[in-house]
């Protein structure tokens, strides 16, 4: 036994014991699951959670290096948060959006639409990204529709992009690997090519990369006739595609071309909103953009509940209502839309990241954790290393030509994962790169640590593939 289980820390105490629970768990249908492994599935068991640390039923620590799943923004174990949705629970657990409103609902759209950008002061609340990014699109169709406009009703998106997993965000999302076997709109929706400068062409310059990017939205829009495109969907950096970072300035140069043709932009802050960037949004005060919609979820409550918050203008609130009449509602909402313990839990998480100061803490620490990352550069087989804010991803490349390189980039990703969970850190590894954005609370000790597990692990597989025969240099 591990001195944390005999403190019992992250001991699975009632309900059997760890291989009862995955046993059990075979039931589940875990997101992205292979159905050929159910059954034979051992995930680890999480049982708690401290700072940046989660701990599993056997007691071992890890640094939980992507904050769940890029939400635990305010860090494990925070008691406010619990006890904040607790009371909302008991005096109050529930009442009809339809109908009614609540006092956390009202609250948190008072504080939050004061902190948007511009004039973004309307807010429809959800419960997940997947369905912020599905009412910000409807909102959009809804808005042309009523201007007496409903042929402007195209989409723009880009390749490596990911929004979600609705029919219609998952339509916008670009990673080809997620397409397989389903059926998405492609009527409507269409995708530019990605703007990661790590694949931009030989010899060319990253201005000159920015340009062609840029010109990509325009040439699209042109191809589809402005009269018919509705609006671009963006993450300002493409999280999950392997936080690709656009070149400096590109966001911008897209908010210009889309005012140009009078297409709405969407900027999707699921993943950089919230502290993740240093700021509660970050399209303005990172990426120098004032767009006409933000969506929202994830840190919005940490991750402890799920919420999640459209933001509108009012520029598009007041066209569409002056271009209405009394049957002109917009029926999009949800039975859990602004849910009383969701909010709850929203507010005692703006006043931590308030009270802690912790959006200039990520400002202060980001230089050190994006140089920590940057020098695991000089492992031979890691090819890439990019990053913004509390957030990097290391891409590994292994030039071969003898075997199925998709095939060969997955082992990679997967043994780096292993080591590195085996040393204590789990990372959120997306084929052959390892991906990071712990709680915005981390400390420079713990970003040493982390530096020094995913170094350790990269390392070790890369004696594996040398053993192996298949990595050379
Ligand atoms: C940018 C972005 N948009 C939307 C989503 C979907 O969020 P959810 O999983 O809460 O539905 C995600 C999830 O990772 C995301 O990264």
């Amino acid at each position: 036994m591990s001195s944390n289980s005999a403190a019992g820390l992250g001991v699975l105490e009632a309900g059997g014991g760890t291989e009862d629970i995955q046993a059990k768990d075979n039931k589940v249908v875990h997101p992205w699951e292979n159905l050929q492994n159910l059954g034979r599935n051992k995930r680890h068991v999480l049982t708690r959670g401290e700072g940046v640390y989660v701990y599993d039923s056997d007691g071992k620590r890890y640094i939980d290096g992507p904050a769940g799943m890029w939400c635990v923004n305010v860090g494990y174990g925070r008691r406010e948060i619990a006890d904040a949705v607790a009371k909302q629970l008991f005096e109050m657990p529930y009442d009809s959006p339809w109908s009614f409103t609540n006092i956390p609902a009202a609250q948190l759209a008072e504080r939050l639409t004061a902190l948007t950008p511009g004039d973004l002061n309307h807010v429809i609340f959800t419960t997940s990204g997947s369905l912020s990014v599905d009412s910000a699109l409807r909102f959009v169709m809804f808005y042309n529709a009523i201007l007496g406009r409903p042929e402007k009703r195209h989409i723009i998106s880009r390749q490596d992009a990911y929004h979600g997993s609705t029919y219609l965000s998952a339509s916008c999302g670009g990673k080809e690997r997620d397409k397989t076997y389903q059926v998405f709109e492609t009527d409507f929706i269409h995708h530019l090519p990605s703007p990661n400068p790590y694949r931009r062409p030989e010899g060319m310059s990253v201005e000159a990369f920015c340009d062609e990017k840029a010109a990509d939205l325009e040439n699209k829009i042109l191809e589809l006739g402005p009269e018919t495109v509705a609006a671009f969907i963006a993450e300002p950096i493409l999280a999950s595609g392997g936080v690709i970072v656009p070149p400096t300035g590109y966001q911008k140069k897209c908010l210009e071309i889309c005012r140009r043709h009078d297409v709405l932009y969407i900027s999707d802050e699921v993943v950089t909103a919230f502290g993740r960037c240093g700021h509660i949004f970050a399209s303005e005060a990172v990426f120098d953009i004032v767009p006409d919609i933000i969506t929202t979820a994830k840190g919005i409550s940490s991750g402890y509940v799920p919420l999640g918050a459209v933001f509108i203008s009012d520029r598009l609130i007041k066209e569409a209502s002056a271009a209405g009449s009394s049957h002109s509602v917009f029926a999009n909402g949800f039975t859990y839309s602004g849910h009383p313990a969701s909010c709850a839990a929203g507010l005692a998480t703006l006043d931590i990241i308030e009270r802690e100061g912790i959006l200039e803490h990520v400002r202060d620490i980001t230089p050190y954790f994006q140089e920590r990352w940057q020098e695991l550069r000089d492992i031979p087989l890691v090819g890439d290393v990019r990053g913004v804010g509390l957030m990097a991803c290391v891409e590994c490349t292994i030039d071969s030509d003898s075997e199925d390189a998709l095939k060969l980039d997955y082992e990679i990703g997967n043994r780096i994962d292993q080591h590195c969970q085996e040393l204590g850190l789990i990372l959120r590894p997306m084929i052959n790169m390892c991906i990071v954005s712990p709680p915005c609370t981390i400390t420079r000790e713990q970003i040493d640590e982390m530096v020094r597990i995913l170094r350790m692990g990269i390392e070790k597989t890369m004696e594996d593939m040398r053993r192996d025969g298949r990595f050379k240099r």
